[in-house]
């Protein structure tokens, strides 16, 4: 069976609703699919400080579970911005995967990318173009969504998170706002659209 992981770091939550909705979408393939949490690197103190509300259930990609991707046919990771850039939790652990990158073990695997930013021009784009790096050292393959999810894409009504890189969605400034439905949706056809490329790519369709 086709294997997709879905790994995100939220401090706020917004983050973990849109995660949700990626592995919902990637089950409806008929995927496995396991969803995981990087680790926290900030400490107790400062994240009381930044009024963070306790982290969901979901397990720890722990240093120990690294073999969870080696496994994996995709990988989807989800993360906020900070300063227009991937989160330094999600940064931290793309830099605790040297032995996989020295012994190419994730090279060839798909990889996709979903964002939470607190505004419109607080970096959406930046923050998967400048992730793509990490993916590019350690051999993945980006799977952008491109304009996949139809036409409402293009609607101007209301705000809507996401680019051509992949689901997005807007915490608002104070992080009062919650993802709406469509970014859910977006979410949600990101983890079926990846999981579709990932059953013809591993040979599963
Ligand atoms: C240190 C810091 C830096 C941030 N930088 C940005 C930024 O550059 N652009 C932006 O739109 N939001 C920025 N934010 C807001 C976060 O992106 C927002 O809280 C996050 O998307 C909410 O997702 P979460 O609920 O999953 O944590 C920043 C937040 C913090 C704490």
């Amino acid at each position: 069976m086709t294997k997709i992981l879905v790994v995100y770091y939220s401090m706020y939550g917004h983050i973990k609703k849109m995660a949700d909705q990626v592995v919902e979408g990637a089950k409806s393939e008929g995927c496995e699919v396991e969803l995981y949490q990087v680790p926290e690197t900030l400490s107790d103190d400062i994240l009381k400080l930044l009024k963070a509300p306790p982290k969901p259930d979901d397990p720890v990609l722990q240093f120990e579970l690294h073999n969870k991707l080696v496994e994996a046919d995709a990988v989807i990771f989800g993360f906020p911005t900070r300063f227009g850039m991937m989160c330094a939790q999600m940064k931290a652990m793309f830099d605790s995967l040297g032995h996989l990158w020295q012994s190419g073990q994730l090279v060839g695997k798909l990889a996709g990318i979903f964002v939470s930013t607190g505004t419109q021009g607080g970096g959406q784009e930046t923050t998967a173009l400048t992730a793509i790096t990490q993916l590019a050292h350690l051999g993945m393959i980006f799977v952008p969504t491109g304009y996949s999810y139809g036409s409402d894409m293009f609607g101007l009504k209301e705000p809507q998170g996401g680019s051509a890189y992949g689901a997005g969605t807007f915490a608002g400034a104070d992080g009062s706002r919650q993802p709406s439905e469509f970014e859910l949706g977006r979410a949600k056809h990101q983890g079926s659209y990846i999981a579709k490329i990932a059953k013809k790519y591993s040979g599963n369709q």
